[in-house]
């Protein structure tokens, strides 16, 4: 058999991320996150591009060292050319082309929410075509049926925000810092989830699309309403609100996604993206789709928010096939699907 090695790049926001698979077995991921933008509450791109630029050629040698492959050994170079932010992806994109031709090996590019739904293919079991994938991360909350290999049909997609957007959002109301995803969810474990009764948008319409910007701002109002803006929260209080938030959300995530799958008759649903780490959505998703039949794939937490093994899994996969770039291929910031 001949052996294939890919490196494989991520830089479309603030995680520096590289990867190496061999004959579809990770050898190594390497995830440096950006701790510049926590001072600001969100991500700041100027800094983030500056932050990958320092970190792109240390985190390359550490994942080529832990997988212990020289540089010479490399079948490909993968890199992540969008979505994302424009000067984050260019420095992955131009080392990664820079890397490739000066070794004489292809550069493979790859669109980054594709790479999400990869996610549940780098270890086995991996879900069998079709599938529903319901992505969820901080820029997209998606439902894409995956056909076949590298064949996609978006059946729904939100109108407004993206579940991780409204998650970061309502913990910036909440002073829980940033990334807010990770902080309610740990709040919300003590918190009761039927406190409070936020909406749960589109949950009983017959068609695939999300809204979230609805939720938050229930939230805003229930704070504003309660005179609890700007205070110190009772602890029990915030746990609830996080907990109730939390539940209107992952409600809407599941109802959706089993519907979908129900519709257009698949066995296998899928979830990816920084949300997927979320323990009641893990939780939930788990007891429905037995409850109705349907076989589950979350990804394990390291491959849930961006990482570079997600890259290299697909740019394996497209080695395969001989699907190659141009080495004039760009970043695209608001690539789609
Ligand atoms: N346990 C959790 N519960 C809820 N949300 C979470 C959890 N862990 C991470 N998140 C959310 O996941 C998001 C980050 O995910 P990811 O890194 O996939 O997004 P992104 O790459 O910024 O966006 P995109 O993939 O759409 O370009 C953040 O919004 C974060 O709050
Ligand atoms: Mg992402």
């Amino acid at each position: 058999m001949q052996t294939v090695t890919i490196l494989g790049l991520e830089t479309s926001c603030d995680e520096t991320s590289v990867a190496v698979i061999r004959n579809g077995k990770l050898l190594s991921n390497i995830i440096s996150s950006q701790i510049v933008h926590e001072q600001y509450g969100g991500v700041v791109p100027e800094l983030a591009s500056r932050a990958h630029q320092k970190l792109i050629v240390p985190v390359v040698n550490e994942a080529m060292a832990k997988a212990e492959v020289r540089k010479e050994e490399l079948s490909a170079v993968a890199v992540a050319v969008g979505p994302g932010l424009m000067g984050s992806l260019l420095v992955g994109v131009n080392f990664g082309k820079a890397f490739a031709y000066g070794l004489g090996i292809p550069f493979i590019a790859v669109n980054h929410m594709e790479a999400h739904i990869y996610s549940n293919f780098i270890d086995d079991p991996v879900p069998q075509f079709p599938s529903m994938n319901l992505t969820v991360s901080g820029g997209h909350t998606q439902l894409v049926l995956l056909k076949d290999e590298f064949t996609y049909e978006i059946v729904g997609e939100t109108k407004d925000d993206a579940a991780g957007e409204a998650f970061d959002k309502v913990a910036k109301m909440l002073n829980l810092g940033y990334p807010g995803g990770p902080q309610i969810d740990i709040y919300a474990k003590k918190g009761n989830p039927n406190a409070i009764k936020f909406p749960r948008p589109y949950a009983t319409e017959n068609d695939f699309h999300f809204s979230f910007s609805g939720i938050k701002t229930s939230v805003l109002y229930y704070l504003r309403d309660n005179k609890l803006r700007d205070t110190e929260i009772p602890e029990q209080l915030l746990a609830d609100i996080c907990a109730s938030f939390q539940s209107s959300v992952v409600d809407v995530l599941v109802q959706k996604t089993i519907r979908a799958a129900q519709q257009y008759g698949v066995r296998d649903i899928a979830v990816a993206g920084g949300v997927s780490a979320n323990s009641r959505l893990r939780d939930e998703m788990k007891k429905a789709a037995e409850k109705n039949g349907l076989q589950l794939f979350i990804p394990k937490f390291e491959y849930c928010t961006d990482n570079g093994a997600m890259i290299a899994e697909v740019g394996y996969r497209k080695y395969q096939r001989s699907i190659f770039s141009p080495i004039n291929a760009t970043a695209i910031a608001n690539l789609e699907l």
